[in-house]
Protein backbone atom coordinates (compact mmCIF):
# COMPACT_ATOMS: atom_id res chain seq x y z
CA UNK A 1 0.00 0.00 0.00
CA UNK A 2 1.36 3.22 -0.91
CA UNK A 3 2.18 5.14 2.51
CA UNK A 4 -0.22 7.68 2.39
CA UNK A 5 -2.80 6.05 2.85
CA UNK A 6 -3.47 3.59 6.27
CA UNK A 7 -6.68 1.88 7.22
CA UNK A 8 -9.93 1.72 4.99
CA UNK A 9 -10.25 3.78 1.89
CA UNK A 10 -13.50 5.04 -0.52
CA UNK A 11 -12.60 5.74 -4.05
CA UNK A 12 -14.89 8.25 -5.42
CA UNK A 13 -15.40 9.80 -9.03
CA UNK A 14 -15.32 13.33 -8.80
CA UNK A 15 -17.15 14.21 -12.10
CA UNK A 16 -19.35 12.75 -14.35
CA UNK A 17 -18.22 9.26 -14.49
CA UNK A 18 -15.19 7.19 -16.21
CA UNK A 19 -12.33 9.05 -13.80
CA UNK A 20 -10.25 6.45 -14.24
CA UNK A 21 -11.55 4.49 -11.09
CA UNK A 22 -10.72 1.42 -12.07
CA UNK A 23 -7.37 2.27 -12.52
CA UNK A 24 -6.69 3.48 -9.29
CA UNK A 25 -8.75 0.57 -7.27
CA UNK A 26 -6.08 -1.64 -8.78
CA UNK A 27 -3.42 0.20 -7.86
CA UNK A 28 -4.89 0.77 -4.35
CA UNK A 29 -5.94 -3.04 -3.56
CA UNK A 30 -2.01 -4.06 -3.94
CA UNK A 31 -1.95 -4.16 -0.17
CA UNK A 32 -5.67 -4.43 0.19
CA UNK A 33 -7.87 -7.58 1.51
CA UNK A 34 -10.75 -6.93 0.51
CA UNK A 35 -12.40 -4.96 -2.24
CA UNK A 36 -16.07 -3.54 -2.16
CA UNK A 37 -19.00 -2.80 -4.99
CA UNK A 38 -21.67 -1.04 -2.95
CA UNK A 39 -23.60 1.20 -5.73
CA UNK A 40 -24.87 0.61 -9.22
CA UNK A 41 -24.87 -2.11 -11.93
CA UNK A 42 -23.94 -3.29 -14.83
CA UNK A 43 -24.01 0.17 -15.93
CA UNK A 44 -20.69 0.94 -14.92
CA UNK A 45 -17.50 0.55 -17.06
CA UNK A 46 -14.31 0.19 -14.86
CA UNK A 47 -11.03 -0.53 -17.13
CA UNK A 48 -7.80 -2.17 -15.79
CA UNK A 49 -4.34 -2.30 -17.97
CA UNK A 50 -1.76 -4.81 -17.32
CA UNK A 51 1.22 -5.70 -19.24
CA UNK A 52 -0.47 -4.38 -22.62
CA UNK A 53 -3.81 -6.31 -21.89
CA UNK A 54 -7.01 -4.44 -21.35
CA UNK A 55 -9.64 -5.47 -18.88
CA UNK A 56 -13.10 -4.63 -18.27
CA UNK A 57 -15.54 -5.08 -15.15
CA UNK A 58 -18.45 -3.71 -15.09
CA UNK A 59 -20.17 -5.61 -11.66
CA UNK A 60 -17.18 -7.66 -10.44
CA UNK A 61 -15.28 -5.51 -8.01
CA UNK A 62 -11.20 -5.11 -9.92
CA UNK A 63 -9.69 -6.73 -6.84
CA UNK A 64 -10.50 -9.96 -8.54
CA UNK A 65 -7.31 -9.57 -10.71
CA UNK A 66 -5.63 -9.73 -7.99
CA UNK A 67 -4.77 -12.84 -5.84
CA UNK A 68 -5.81 -13.18 -2.66
CA UNK A 69 -8.33 -10.50 -2.35
CA UNK A 70 -11.94 -11.19 -1.03
CA UNK A 71 -14.41 -9.52 -3.58
CA UNK A 72 -17.75 -8.39 -2.06
CA UNK A 73 -20.78 -7.07 -4.24
CA UNK A 74 -22.67 -5.04 -1.41
CA UNK A 75 -27.04 -4.66 -0.73
CA UNK A 76 -26.48 -1.27 -2.79
CA UNK A 77 -25.81 -2.81 -6.11
CA UNK A 78 -28.47 -3.88 -8.65
CA UNK A 79 -27.04 -7.20 -10.13
CA UNK A 80 -27.67 -8.52 -13.34
CA UNK A 81 -27.07 -12.43 -12.73
CA UNK A 82 -26.90 -12.59 -16.91
CA UNK A 83 -24.32 -10.15 -17.20
CA UNK A 84 -22.22 -11.37 -13.58
CA UNK A 85 -21.88 -14.75 -15.41
CA UNK A 86 -20.95 -13.52 -18.71
CA UNK A 87 -18.53 -11.66 -16.84
CA UNK A 88 -17.30 -14.34 -14.27
CA UNK A 89 -16.97 -16.76 -17.36
CA UNK A 90 -14.63 -14.31 -19.26
CA UNK A 91 -12.38 -13.86 -16.03
CA UNK A 92 -12.03 -17.29 -16.04
CA UNK A 93 -11.65 -17.65 -19.36
CA UNK A 94 -8.38 -14.96 -19.01
CA UNK A 95 -6.88 -17.13 -16.50
CA UNK A 96 -8.30 -15.23 -13.42
CA UNK A 97 -10.03 -17.63 -10.90
CA UNK A 98 -13.66 -16.48 -9.69
CA UNK A 99 -15.42 -18.94 -7.11
CA UNK A 100 -16.78 -18.12 -3.53
CA UNK A 101 -13.78 -18.13 -2.16
CA UNK A 102 -12.92 -14.97 -3.70
CA UNK A 103 -16.13 -13.19 -4.60
CA UNK A 104 -19.47 -13.01 -2.35
CA UNK A 105 -22.77 -11.56 -3.30
CA UNK A 106 -25.13 -9.75 -0.69
CA UNK A 107 -28.25 -11.77 -0.38
CA UNK A 108 -30.33 -8.29 0.00
CA UNK A 109 -29.12 -7.15 -3.47
CA UNK A 110 -31.56 -6.20 -5.74
CA UNK A 111 -31.75 -7.78 -9.18
CA UNK A 112 -32.50 -6.38 -12.50
CA UNK A 113 -35.01 -8.43 -14.35
CA UNK A 114 -35.70 -8.52 -17.79
CA UNK A 115 -38.75 -5.70 -17.44
CA UNK A 116 -36.30 -3.81 -16.62
CA UNK A 117 -34.17 -3.41 -19.36
CA UNK A 118 -37.21 -3.62 -21.14
CA UNK A 119 -38.73 -0.32 -19.83
CA UNK A 120 -35.13 1.20 -19.60
CA UNK A 121 -35.12 0.74 -23.28
CA UNK A 122 -38.82 1.67 -23.96
CA UNK A 123 -38.87 5.22 -22.07
CA UNK A 124 -35.35 6.08 -23.24
CA UNK A 125 -36.61 5.34 -27.01
CA UNK A 126 -40.70 6.88 -26.46
CA UNK A 127 -38.81 10.08 -24.62
CA UNK A 128 -37.95 11.87 -27.77
CA UNK A 129 -35.89 14.93 -27.38
CA UNK A 130 -35.55 14.36 -23.45
CA UNK A 131 -34.22 11.28 -23.18
CA UNK A 132 -31.90 10.94 -20.12
CA UNK A 133 -29.31 8.87 -22.21
CA UNK A 134 -29.14 5.40 -20.05
CA UNK A 135 -27.03 2.87 -20.88
CA UNK A 136 -30.16 0.80 -21.20
CA UNK A 137 -28.89 -1.85 -18.58
CA UNK A 138 -32.52 -1.56 -16.53
CA UNK A 139 -30.84 0.27 -13.38
CA UNK A 140 -33.36 2.77 -13.38
CA UNK A 141 -36.65 0.48 -13.12
CA UNK A 142 -34.75 -1.66 -10.94
CA UNK A 143 -34.04 1.02 -8.48
CA UNK A 144 -37.52 2.31 -8.61
CA UNK A 145 -38.66 -1.31 -8.22
CA UNK A 146 -37.05 -1.48 -4.84
CA UNK A 147 -38.20 1.38 -3.57
CA UNK A 148 -42.14 0.41 -4.79
CA UNK A 149 -40.75 -3.26 -2.67
CA UNK A 150 -43.87 -5.31 -3.78
CA UNK A 151 -42.54 -5.88 -7.44
CA UNK A 152 -38.99 -6.14 -6.41
CA UNK A 153 -37.34 -9.41 -6.65
CA UNK A 154 -33.47 -9.46 -4.28
CA UNK A 155 -30.92 -12.24 -4.22
CA UNK A 156 -32.39 -14.41 -1.59
CA UNK A 157 -35.93 -14.71 -3.38
CA UNK A 158 -33.76 -16.20 -6.22
CA UNK A 159 -33.47 -19.20 -4.27
CA UNK A 160 -36.77 -20.06 -2.88
CA UNK A 161 -37.70 -21.34 -6.23
CA UNK A 162 -41.90 -21.60 -5.55
CA UNK A 163 -41.99 -17.75 -3.91
CA UNK A 164 -39.99 -17.01 -6.98
CA UNK A 165 -42.25 -18.33 -9.76
CA UNK A 166 -45.30 -17.10 -8.23
CA UNK A 167 -43.94 -13.48 -7.87
CA UNK A 168 -42.50 -13.91 -11.38
CA UNK A 169 -46.07 -14.93 -12.65
CA UNK A 170 -47.55 -12.19 -10.79
CA UNK A 171 -45.01 -9.24 -11.85
CA UNK A 172 -45.20 -10.27 -15.43
CA UNK A 173 -48.87 -10.15 -15.80
CA UNK A 174 -48.93 -6.74 -14.26
CA UNK A 175 -46.13 -5.25 -16.67
CA UNK A 176 -47.58 -6.90 -19.26
CA UNK A 177 -50.47 -4.75 -19.06
CA UNK A 178 -48.14 -1.56 -18.82
CA UNK A 179 -46.20 -2.22 -21.05
CA UNK A 180 -48.93 -3.27 -23.78
CA UNK A 181 -50.48 0.33 -23.31
CA UNK A 182 -47.72 2.42 -22.66
CA UNK A 183 -44.89 1.16 -25.29
CA UNK A 184 -47.11 -0.89 -27.55
CA UNK A 185 -44.50 -4.13 -26.13
CA UNK A 186 -44.94 -7.70 -27.03
CA UNK A 187 -46.22 -9.77 -23.80
CA UNK A 188 -43.18 -10.97 -21.60
CA UNK A 189 -43.07 -14.95 -21.33
CA UNK A 190 -43.07 -15.51 -17.48
CA UNK A 191 -42.43 -19.08 -17.79
CA UNK A 192 -39.19 -18.87 -19.31
CA UNK A 193 -38.23 -15.82 -17.20
CA UNK A 194 -39.01 -18.05 -14.22
CA UNK A 195 -36.89 -20.97 -15.72
CA UNK A 196 -33.81 -18.61 -17.08
CA UNK A 197 -33.57 -16.86 -12.95
CA UNK A 198 -34.45 -20.08 -11.40
CA UNK A 199 -31.14 -21.49 -12.91
CA UNK A 200 -29.63 -18.25 -12.43
CA UNK A 201 -30.61 -18.34 -8.76
CA UNK A 202 -29.00 -22.23 -8.59
CA UNK A 203 -25.89 -20.91 -10.05
CA UNK A 204 -25.38 -17.89 -7.36
CA UNK A 205 -26.39 -19.94 -4.68
CA UNK A 206 -22.43 -20.45 -3.52
CA UNK A 207 -21.74 -16.98 -3.55
CA UNK A 208 -24.24 -15.44 -1.18
CA UNK A 209 -23.38 -14.22 1.96
CA UNK A 210 -23.81 -11.58 4.42
CA UNK A 211 -21.47 -9.00 2.90
CA UNK A 212 -21.78 -6.67 5.67
CA UNK A 213 -21.22 -8.95 8.21
CA UNK A 214 -18.25 -10.25 6.54
CA UNK A 215 -16.63 -6.80 5.91
CA UNK A 216 -17.23 -6.04 9.82
CA UNK A 217 -15.14 -9.01 10.55
CA UNK A 218 -12.59 -8.01 7.71
CA UNK A 219 -12.46 -4.39 9.89
CA UNK A 220 -12.29 -5.60 13.18
CA UNK A 221 -9.53 -8.22 12.24
CA UNK A 222 -7.27 -5.47 11.06
CA UNK A 223 -7.82 -6.23 7.35
CA UNK A 224 -7.93 -3.43 4.33
CA UNK A 225 -10.93 -2.74 3.03
CA UNK A 226 -11.01 -0.47 -0.57
CA UNK A 227 -14.88 0.76 -1.43
CA UNK A 228 -14.56 0.34 -5.51
CA UNK A 229 -16.95 3.45 -5.83
CA UNK A 230 -19.41 3.28 -9.27
CA UNK A 231 -20.32 6.37 -11.41
CA UNK A 232 -19.14 9.69 -9.92
CA UNK A 233 -20.51 12.34 -7.17
CA UNK A 234 -22.20 14.29 -10.11
CA UNK A 235 -24.51 11.59 -11.35
CA UNK A 236 -25.73 10.85 -7.62
CA UNK A 237 -29.31 10.29 -7.70
CA UNK A 238 -29.66 13.23 -4.39
CA UNK A 239 -26.66 15.58 -5.19
CA UNK A 240 -26.01 14.70 -9.20
CA UNK A 241 -27.35 17.38 -12.33
CA UNK A 242 -30.98 15.75 -11.86
CA UNK A 243 -32.54 14.51 -13.49
CA UNK A 244 -29.37 13.36 -15.98
CA UNK A 245 -28.23 11.15 -13.36
CA UNK A 246 -28.11 7.73 -12.83
CA UNK A 247 -30.53 6.08 -9.80
CA UNK A 248 -28.18 5.46 -7.25
CA UNK A 249 -26.44 6.88 -4.30
CA UNK A 250 -23.10 6.79 -6.24
CA UNK A 251 -21.26 9.84 -3.64
CA UNK A 252 -19.42 8.61 -1.09
CA UNK A 253 -22.52 9.70 0.86
CA UNK A 254 -24.02 6.53 -0.43
CA UNK A 255 -21.41 4.33 0.93
CA UNK A 256 -22.56 3.01 4.49
CA UNK A 257 -25.90 2.15 3.15
CA UNK A 258 -24.83 0.36 0.14
CA UNK A 259 -22.35 -1.55 1.10
CA UNK A 260 -23.96 -2.09 4.89
CA UNK A 261 -20.55 -0.29 6.70
CA UNK A 262 -20.35 1.46 9.61
CA UNK A 263 -19.50 4.79 9.45
CA UNK A 264 -16.20 5.23 11.49
CA UNK A 265 -14.59 2.09 9.49
CA UNK A 266 -13.56 4.27 6.32
CA UNK A 267 -10.87 6.80 7.13
CA UNK A 268 -9.77 8.10 3.63
CA UNK A 269 -11.92 9.43 1.18
CA UNK A 270 -9.84 9.38 -2.73
CA UNK A 271 -11.34 11.38 -5.18
CA UNK A 272 -10.63 10.79 -8.85
CA UNK A 273 -10.86 13.35 -11.56
CA UNK A 274 -9.54 13.49 -14.58
CA UNK A 275 -7.42 16.36 -16.03
CA UNK A 276 -10.08 17.58 -17.70
CA UNK A 277 -14.04 16.83 -17.93
CA UNK A 278 -15.93 14.19 -20.30
CA UNK A 279 -19.98 12.92 -19.66
CA UNK A 280 -21.83 10.47 -21.69
CA UNK A 281 -25.41 10.71 -22.22
CA UNK A 282 -27.50 14.14 -21.68
CA UNK A 283 -27.91 16.72 -19.21
CA UNK A 284 -25.66 20.13 -19.26
CA UNK A 285 -22.20 20.11 -19.40
CA UNK A 286 -21.10 24.28 -19.15
CA UNK A 287 -17.50 23.24 -20.41
CA UNK A 288 -18.38 20.96 -23.07
CA UNK A 289 -15.99 21.33 -26.52
CA UNK A 290 -18.11 20.18 -29.42
CA UNK A 291 -14.90 21.37 -31.47
CA UNK A 292 -11.47 20.15 -32.41
CA UNK A 293 -10.20 20.53 -28.79
CA UNK A 294 -13.13 17.73 -27.49
CA UNK A 295 -12.08 15.75 -30.65
CA UNK A 296 -8.45 16.09 -29.81
CA UNK A 297 -9.45 14.96 -26.15
CA UNK A 298 -11.14 12.76 -27.25
CA UNK A 299 -8.95 10.62 -29.22
CA UNK A 300 -6.19 10.76 -27.77
CA UNK A 301 -7.93 9.48 -24.44
CA UNK A 302 -9.44 7.14 -26.12
CA UNK A 303 -12.82 8.63 -24.60
CA UNK A 304 -15.87 5.82 -25.84
CA UNK A 305 -17.73 4.20 -23.41
CA UNK A 306 -16.33 1.09 -21.58
CA UNK A 307 -20.29 -0.38 -21.72
CA UNK A 308 -21.69 1.16 -24.41
CA UNK A 309 -18.94 2.21 -26.77
CA UNK A 310 -20.50 5.82 -26.76
CA UNK A 311 -18.32 9.00 -27.67
CA UNK A 312 -17.61 10.70 -24.68
CA UNK A 313 -18.83 14.51 -24.64
CA UNK A 314 -15.27 15.96 -23.72
CA UNK A 315 -14.39 19.52 -22.20
CA UNK A 316 -12.05 21.53 -20.18
CA UNK A 317 -11.28 20.93 -16.23
CA UNK A 318 -14.36 22.74 -14.72
CA UNK A 319 -13.10 23.56 -10.85
CA UNK A 320 -16.61 24.74 -9.55
CA UNK A 321 -17.63 21.14 -10.42
CA UNK A 322 -15.07 19.92 -8.55
CA UNK A 323 -14.65 22.06 -5.81
CA UNK A 324 -18.54 21.15 -5.50
CA UNK A 325 -17.76 17.16 -4.97
CA UNK A 326 -14.70 16.97 -2.77
CA UNK A 327 -16.92 19.34 -0.73
CA UNK A 328 -19.54 17.01 -0.75
CA UNK A 329 -17.58 14.00 0.02
CA UNK A 330 -15.65 14.84 2.46
CA UNK A 331 -12.41 14.09 -0.02
CA UNK A 332 -8.80 13.21 1.81
CA UNK A 333 -7.06 12.57 -0.81
CA UNK A 334 -7.20 13.71 -4.90
CA UNK A 335 -5.57 11.70 -7.43
CA UNK A 336 -5.08 13.15 -10.84
CA UNK A 337 -5.83 10.88 -14.24
CA UNK A 338 -5.44 11.10 -17.94
CA UNK A 339 -2.50 14.09 -17.46
CA UNK A 340 -0.44 12.71 -20.20
CA UNK A 341 -4.03 13.60 -22.95
CA UNK A 342 -3.62 17.19 -22.29
CA UNK A 343 0.03 16.65 -23.85
CA UNK A 344 0.25 18.71 -27.28
CA UNK A 345 -2.22 21.49 -26.41
CA UNK A 346 -0.87 24.99 -26.60
CA UNK A 347 -3.21 26.39 -24.13
CA UNK A 348 -5.43 25.00 -21.07
CA UNK A 349 -8.50 26.35 -20.10
CA UNK A 350 -9.82 26.00 -16.64
CA UNK A 351 -13.38 27.02 -15.95
CA UNK A 352 -13.01 28.49 -12.33
CA UNK A 353 -16.31 30.68 -12.07
CA UNK A 354 -19.91 30.41 -13.52
CA UNK A 355 -21.74 33.39 -15.52
CA UNK A 356 -25.41 33.44 -14.45
CA UNK A 357 -27.87 36.24 -15.97
CA UNK A 358 -25.31 38.48 -15.86
CA UNK A 359 -23.76 37.86 -12.37
CA UNK A 360 -21.10 35.36 -10.60
CA UNK A 361 -22.94 32.31 -9.24
CA UNK A 362 -20.90 31.64 -5.94
CA UNK A 363 -21.01 27.78 -5.54
CA UNK A 364 -22.25 25.00 -8.17
CA UNK A 365 -25.17 24.59 -8.92
CA UNK A 366 -26.77 21.00 -9.46
CA UNK A 367 -29.43 21.96 -11.06
CA UNK A 368 -30.62 21.32 -14.52
CA UNK A 369 -32.08 24.94 -15.67
CA UNK A 370 -29.18 26.88 -13.94
CA UNK A 371 -26.26 24.88 -15.02
CA UNK A 372 -27.78 24.63 -18.84
CA UNK A 373 -27.68 28.67 -18.85
CA UNK A 374 -24.29 29.46 -17.09
CA UNK A 375 -21.66 30.73 -19.23
CA UNK A 376 -18.33 29.33 -17.91
CA UNK A 377 -15.27 32.17 -16.78
CA UNK A 378 -11.81 30.61 -17.93
CA UNK A 379 -8.26 30.63 -16.56
CA UNK A 380 -5.56 30.26 -19.75
CA UNK A 381 -2.85 28.20 -18.52
CA UNK A 382 0.38 27.05 -21.14
CA UNK A 383 0.42 23.37 -22.47
CA UNK A 384 3.10 21.37 -23.18
CA UNK A 385 4.79 18.89 -25.80
CA UNK A 386 5.56 15.58 -25.43
CA UNK A 387 4.60 12.29 -24.31
CA UNK A 388 5.08 12.14 -20.38
CA UNK A 389 4.14 8.37 -19.68
CA UNK A 390 7.27 7.43 -19.27
CA UNK A 391 8.17 9.84 -16.05
CA UNK A 392 8.12 7.78 -12.78
CA UNK A 393 8.54 11.53 -10.25
CA UNK A 394 6.36 14.38 -10.49
CA UNK A 395 9.35 16.23 -10.49
CA UNK A 396 10.10 14.75 -14.09
CA UNK A 397 6.75 16.26 -15.91
CA UNK A 398 7.52 19.29 -17.86
CA UNK A 399 7.55 22.36 -15.87
CA UNK A 400 3.86 23.46 -17.22
CA UNK A 401 2.27 19.98 -16.19
CA UNK A 402 3.22 20.65 -13.35
CA UNK A 403 2.20 24.16 -12.71
CA UNK A 404 -1.58 23.17 -14.21
CA UNK A 405 -1.60 20.45 -11.47
CA UNK A 406 -0.98 22.53 -9.12
CA UNK A 407 -3.46 25.02 -9.70
CA UNK A 408 -5.79 22.52 -9.92
CA UNK A 409 -5.18 21.10 -6.44
CA UNK A 410 -5.72 24.67 -4.90
CA UNK A 411 -8.91 25.12 -7.17
CA UNK A 412 -9.76 21.33 -6.29
CA UNK A 413 -9.34 22.29 -2.21
CA UNK A 414 -7.59 18.78 -1.84
CA UNK A 415 -4.04 17.63 -1.85
CA UNK A 416 -3.58 16.13 -5.12
CA UNK A 417 -1.27 12.82 -3.92
CA UNK A 418 -1.37 11.11 -7.02
CA UNK A 419 -1.18 11.41 -10.43
CA UNK A 420 -1.79 9.35 -13.19
CA UNK A 421 0.29 9.67 -16.44
CA UNK A 422 -0.98 6.19 -18.13
CA UNK A 423 -3.41 3.25 -18.35
CA UNK A 424 -0.94 1.13 -17.20
CA UNK A 425 -0.47 0.65 -13.25
CA UNK A 426 2.74 1.62 -13.47
CA UNK A 427 2.41 5.27 -14.79
CA UNK A 428 1.45 6.51 -11.49
CA UNK A 429 2.98 8.90 -9.91
CA UNK A 430 2.48 9.53 -5.96
CA UNK A 431 3.33 13.35 -4.86
P1 LIG B 1 -13.79 4.36 -14.51
O1 LIG B 1 -15.19 4.08 -14.93
O2 LIG B 1 -13.69 5.55 -13.62
O3 LIG B 1 -13.11 3.16 -13.92
O4 LIG B 1 -12.98 4.74 -15.82
P2 LIG B 1 -13.03 3.96 -17.23
O5 LIG B 1 -12.26 2.72 -17.10
O6 LIG B 1 -14.41 3.88 -17.75
O7 LIG B 1 -12.30 5.01 -18.16
C1 LIG B 1 -10.99 5.44 -17.91
C2 LIG B 1 -10.10 5.08 -19.13
O8 LIG B 1 -8.87 5.76 -19.04
C3 LIG B 1 -9.74 3.61 -19.18
O9 LIG B 1 -9.66 3.21 -20.53
C4 LIG B 1 -8.37 3.55 -18.52
O10 LIG B 1 -7.59 2.46 -19.00
C5 LIG B 1 -7.79 4.84 -18.97
N1 LIG B 1 -6.85 5.50 -18.06
C6 LIG B 1 -6.88 5.55 -16.70
N2 LIG B 1 -5.91 6.37 -16.24
C7 LIG B 1 -5.26 6.84 -17.34
C8 LIG B 1 -4.19 7.77 -17.54
O11 LIG B 1 -3.65 8.34 -16.62
N3 LIG B 1 -3.81 8.01 -18.83
C9 LIG B 1 -4.41 7.40 -19.89
N4 LIG B 1 -3.98 7.72 -21.10
N5 LIG B 1 -5.43 6.53 -19.74
C10 LIG B 1 -5.85 6.27 -18.49
P1 LIG C 1 -18.47 4.44 -14.35
O1 LIG C 1 -18.54 3.66 -13.07
C1 LIG C 1 -20.23 7.40 -17.09
C2 LIG C 1 -24.61 7.79 -17.02
C3 LIG C 1 -25.23 7.30 -18.31
C4 LIG C 1 -26.45 8.20 -18.39
C5 LIG C 1 -26.87 8.31 -16.91
C6 LIG C 1 -27.99 7.36 -16.51
O2 LIG C 1 -17.93 3.66 -15.49
O3 LIG C 1 -17.81 5.76 -14.15
P2 LIG C 1 -28.12 4.72 -16.22
O4 LIG C 1 -27.94 3.62 -17.22
O5 LIG C 1 -27.19 4.66 -15.08
O6 LIG C 1 -29.55 4.89 -15.81
O7 LIG C 1 -27.76 6.07 -17.04
O8 LIG C 1 -25.70 7.99 -16.15
N1 LIG C 1 -23.69 6.82 -16.38
C7 LIG C 1 -22.36 6.84 -16.50
N2 LIG C 1 -21.55 7.64 -17.22
N3 LIG C 1 -19.69 6.43 -16.33
C8 LIG C 1 -20.49 5.63 -15.59
O9 LIG C 1 -20.02 4.70 -14.72
C9 LIG C 1 -21.89 5.80 -15.68
N4 LIG C 1 -22.94 5.19 -15.12
C10 LIG C 1 -24.03 5.82 -15.54
O10 LIG C 1 -24.37 7.51 -19.41
O11 LIG C 1 -26.08 9.49 -18.81
MG1 LIG D 1 -16.28 3.83 -16.70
Amino acid sequence: MIPLLQGNTCVVGLQWGDEGKGKIVDFLAESADVVVRYCGGANAGHTVRLNGNKYSTHLLPVGILRPNILNLIANGVVLDPDALFKEIDQFIGQGFPVSPANLRISYKTHVVMPWHKAEDAARESASEGNSIGTTRRGIGPCYADKMHRTTAIRVADLVHEETLQRRIGQICADRNKVFKVLYDLPPLDWKEIFETYRDFGRRLQPFVDDTSQRLIDAWKSGQRIVFEGAHAALLDIDHGTYPYVTSSSCSALGLYTGAGAPPNCVQNFVGIMKAYSTRVGGGPFPTEQDNNIGSYIRERGNEYGTTTRRPRRCGWFDAMAVKYSVQLQGITHICLTLLDVLSGLEHLQICTGYKYKGSRLEGFRADMDTLADVEPIYETLPGWNGNITGCRRFEELPKEAQIYVKRLEILAGAPIKMVSIGAERSATLIR
